[in-house]
């Protein structure tokens, strides 16, 4: 069977993009065989797996090759995730991976001036080729729920789609990449477990978003 392919994307840095490739892939690693591609020059996931050396529980690998990108579906996986750079420059190296993509995941911060770039992401590289997104509100910080709800409100009324889970601010994240661990590695605390259920959350909300894509094409 051949993999299911999700891209990580938002034309915006440093919005999580990586972050949330690992830690997506972390999960899914636990039940799925699971790939990591990055096809971001600046390489973020290539010095986190140089880090980790064989301790990540998935494969990752980079790739800046159109020709390549356009055959991901034929890896032996179960899934795999790509991290995409923070600009929409190397579009000869995105377009390929979007092209072939299932599902996108955009993360973003909770701060109004997140939307305009989500909006250009969906409106020029998402909407024309019909792949399903969700938006996933990243670096929520629960000692100020009102910003998480009023990006969420924001997000809506662009008539963007988004994961009803968001992703907490936690220290872990930033140390990971450094520690050459990823979120399902650290069980020392409370909010260790509490920053891997997150992950855990976002992946059942998008398995049932596929279960009912999948119900929905069999019913037409
Ligand atoms: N949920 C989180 N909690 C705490 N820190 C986070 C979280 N998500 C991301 N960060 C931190 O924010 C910074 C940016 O995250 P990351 O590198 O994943 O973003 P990016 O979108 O991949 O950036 P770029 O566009 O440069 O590739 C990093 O220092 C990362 O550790
Ligand atoms: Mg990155």
């Amino acid at each position: 069977m051949s993999p299911r392919i999700i891209a990580v994307v938002n034309q915006k840095g440093g919005v999580g993009k990586s972050t949330v490739t690992m830690g997506m892939a972390a999960v899914c690693a636990e039940t799925s065989r699971t790939l990591v591609v990055d096809i971001d020059p600046q390489g973020s996931v290539t010095f986190w797996s140089d880090q980790a050396g064989d301790n990540l529980p998935f494969d990752t690998t980079s790739d800046l090759d159109p020709k390549n990108l356009a055959r991901l579906r034929e890896l032996p996986y179960d899934v795999v995730f790509v991290d995409t750079p923070g600009s929409l420059e190397n579009e000869h190296i995105l377009n390929p991976v979007l092209d072939e993509a299932d599902f996108l995941i955009l993360p973003t911060e909770p701060a109004p001036l997140a939307v305009p770039p989500l909006l250009n992401t969906v409106r020029r590289l998402i909407e024309p080729r019909g792949v399903d997104y969700r938006v996933l509100i990243n670096k929520f910080d629960p000692r100020t729920p009102s910003d998480a709800e009023e990006a969420a409100e924001l997000i809506d009324s662009a008539g963007l789609k988004r994961f009803q889970t968001p992703i907490r601010q936690y220290k872990i994240h930033s140390r990971a990449p450094i520690d050459g661990l990823v979120v399902t590695q650290y069980r020392s605390s409370r909010s260790d477990l509490k920053a891997a259920e997150d992950f855990r959350r976002v992946a059942m909300e998008m398995m049932s978003y596929w279960a009912n894509a999948s119900t929905n094409k069999g019913g037409r």
